[in-house]
């Protein structure tokens, strides 16, 4: 068993969630008020190792009211991320979870044991996806995961068939380059991308961007 599997990403209208230097500021103010929401409505929000290095972000919820925190998982098969991101120092504070494999090294594992955050080895040299929602699932008794990127992470789980469900706002701007909302290896053709059923379009409170929500179709 694992948790239902829910994307969401602003990009700009070429698909793209941050510019070639790693600039990602896409979202208006009522773009990033729903994602306040999304991050209320689940239980775990999880981002990439990159994302986590660039953004350094609080994944807490503040925009709007809430009784609780969702957990915070950040995917790191190498475990490289740097101990002073603004997760880790406030592990004690919201519940933090990070997902590396055996090549981690075992001194960063007791660093960030000791500053709080759960560390959970869940793959050989690269993190086992399946795996570690299962573990999410079965020992945080998490069922409902928010995935808020990046490119990398976004597309392994939908080659893995791990996405239930996807949101993308899309921004009026253009970069031309940079990571895409799904970054990856690329699928051929529409036969093996993963089959789409578009449920909603909705013009955002600005009238200048679009929501778009899909449910992933079940092979
Ligand atoms: N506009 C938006 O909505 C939005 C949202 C989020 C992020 N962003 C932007 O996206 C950019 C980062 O995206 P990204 O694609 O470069 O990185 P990412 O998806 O955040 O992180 C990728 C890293 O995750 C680690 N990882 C470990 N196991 C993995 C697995 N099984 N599958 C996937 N990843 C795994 C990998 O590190 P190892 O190779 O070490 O294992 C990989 O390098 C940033 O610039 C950020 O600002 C934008």
């Amino acid at each position: 068993m694992r948790p239902w599997v829910r994307i969401v990403s602003a990009c700009t209208i070429d698909g793209r969630i941050a510019s070639r230097t790693g600039y990602s500021r896409l979202s208006c103010e009522h773009d990033l008020r729903r994602l306040h929401m999304h991050r209320a409505e689940c239980d775990a929000v999880m981002i990439g190792a990159r994302t986590a290095e660039i953004d350094d972000p609080m994944l807490t919820v503040r925009l709007v009211r809430s009784e609780r925190q969702p957990m915070r998982v950040v995917i790191d098969g190498r475990l490289a991320c740097r101990l002073d991101l603004r997760l880790f120092k406030t592990a004690r504070e919201v519940p933090t979870i990070v997902f590396t494999s055996r090549v981690a090294d075992g001194a960063k594992i007791m660093r960030l044991s000791e500053l709080g955050v759960h560390v959970e080895i869940a793959g050989e040299d690269r993190v086992d996806l399946r795996k570690a929602l299962e573990i999410l699932y079965r020992k945080y008794n998490v069922k409902k995961v928010l995935v808020e990127g990046g490119g990398t992470l976004n597309f392994n789980l939908l080659r893995e068939g791990l996405v239930d469900e996807i949101y993308v706002t899309v921004t009026p701007y253009v970069f031309g380059n940079g990571v895409s909302v799904f970054n990856g290896e690329g699928f051929e053709t529409t036969y093996e991308c993963p089959k789409l059923k578009l449920t909603s379009v909705r013009l955002c409170e600005c009238g200048n961007c679009v929501v778009l929500h899909y449910l992933v179709e079940r092979p």
